[in-house]
């Protein structure tokens, strides 16, 4: 079972402003989408807002059948408000109804802030729709309870793969996460209104069976600055190891915010390690602090490279995946690419194939015990690394190139 993860509230200031009300010349407040929306919202004003976007309103009633009564059992995780079931909608829980799964988020309403953060979740994701988005799929607001409902995503979050499993992704997979989760952002910064994320982080990125990457929990999403403004100021929420410097400075939020956090998610996918590991020596704590120094030598790949891919990984493209890390990693938000360059650039990578061996091909020598008579014929294995990297890095290559997977443990001739 996954615990709660980790979101801070560091400083407080909460309105959108202009670098001229910095300076102190006021301008008028600009028109947010989720500004005016009070904490009391009838839902009747909820369904005009969402007019046309096609989301269902269950009663708490069928979200209770549909998640067997919220079982333990069908429990899939748990962010920083509240736990997360699997659930299945269709004809058993409102005639008529497609039959679908779903994972339905139950919101913890301790606190005012609850609510507001439901609210830009249906808001936002009710309205947004893109490959690379999770799709809500409806919602419950029944006196005091808040869920939501969206597509259930088969593997998870990209957290528990990369921290809490045996097995290793492989390079390609990687990548094609890399892309997905920045195409997500790049189509909410580029939208008609601009969204910023804010809490762009390994838990909240869903993977689908194929590894397509959603972007989930838009509890955070903030409406980017319009008109004149450059940045939006809010009160700054975010997850420690992910928000970025000038953001927790100063609560000033841009769409650069998030390109830092995508940088610190790119490292994790790189070096398989965590934003911020509590486990590790001081020094190593906070992985952009000790990744910086080998980040503008390509030569330094081999100091940070997840040593789990067992050296399977194309080398020009991980030392331009360092290099775009770096650039999204800058101290100053100018020097950090616009999430569409990031597109394009990752884009690119999914071509490199040096360092990357399709197969492995392996006799494998029966024991014949000196027995000519009934000598078994040496049998062939092919293991393909990039499909079959899941029986992990440990088990299928000893130092020497040679297989140690159990189903392989016998003498082995390459
Ligand atoms: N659509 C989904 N399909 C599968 N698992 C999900 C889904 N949505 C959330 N989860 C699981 O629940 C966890 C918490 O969800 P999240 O939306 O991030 O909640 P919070 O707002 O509390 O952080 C995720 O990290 C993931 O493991
Ligand atoms: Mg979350």
């Amino acid at each position: 079972m996954q615990g709660r993860s980790r979101r801070t509230l560091f400083i407080g200031c909460c309105t959108a402003c202009s670098a001229e009300e910095v300076a102190g010349k006021p301008v008028p407040k600009q028109d947010l989408s989720l500004h005016g929306l009070s904490a009391s919202l009838s839902l009747k004003d909820l369904s005009v807002s969402l007019r046309g976007s096609n989301l269902h309103v269950f009663t708490l009633a069928e979200l209770r059948t549909a998640t067997q009564g919220f079982s333990g059992g069908n429990f899939l995780g748990e962010g920083g408000f509240g736990p997360v079931y699997k659930g299945v909608i269709g004809e058993r829980v409102r005639a008529g109804m497609e039959a679908q799964p779903v994972a339905v988020k139950l919101l913890d309403l301790d606190g005012a802030q609850g609510h507001r953060e439901w609210l830009a979740e249906v808001m936002f994701l009710g309205k947004l729709r893109h490959p690379n988005l999770v799709r809500l799929i409806g919602y419950c607001y029944e006196n005091e309870q808040r869920l939501l409902v969206y597509e259930y995503m088969v593997k998870g979050n990209l957290e528990n793969h990369l921290f809490h499993r045996f097995t290793s992704l492989p390079w390609s997979t990687r990548l094609k996460i890399a892309v997905g989760a920045a195409k997500g952002l790049a189509f909410l910064h580029g939208a008609e209104k601009p969204v910023i994320y804010r809490d762009f982080k390994a838990s909240n990125i869903l993977l689908d069976s194929d590894y397509t990457v959603k972007l989930s929990d838009f509890g955070l999403a903030k409406d980017g600055p319009e008109g004149d403004n450059t940045h939006v100021s809010t009160r700054v929420m975010g997850t420690q190891g992910y928000a970025a410097p000038e953001y927790i400075m100063t609560g000033h939020l841009t769409a650069k915010s998030d390109v830092y956090s995508f940088g610190v998610v790119l490292l994790e996918l790189l070096t398989g390690r965590r934003s911020v590991d509590g486990k590790r020596p001081s020094r190593e704590r906070n992985l952009v602090e000790w990744a910086r120094p080998y980040l503008k030598d390509a030569g330094k790949l081999s100091q940070i490279i997840d040593p789990s891919l067992d050296g399977v990984y194309s080398i020009k493209a991980a030392q331009k995946a360092v290099s775009t890390a770096s650039q999204c990693l800058s101290h100053s938000p100018k020097l950090r690419p616009q999430m569409s360059a990031i597109v394009e650039t990752l884009e690119s990578l999914l071509d490199f194939t040096d360092g990357i061996v399709g197969s492995l091909v392996f006799s494998v020598e029966p024991d014949n015990d000196g027995d000519e008579a009934n000598e078994k014929s040496p049998r062939i294995a092919e293991i393909n690394l990039e499909t079959n990297l899941h029986f992990s890095h440990t088990e299928m290559r000893a130092g020497n190139g040679f297989l140690r997977h159990p189903l392989f443990s016998e003498k082995l001739k390459k």
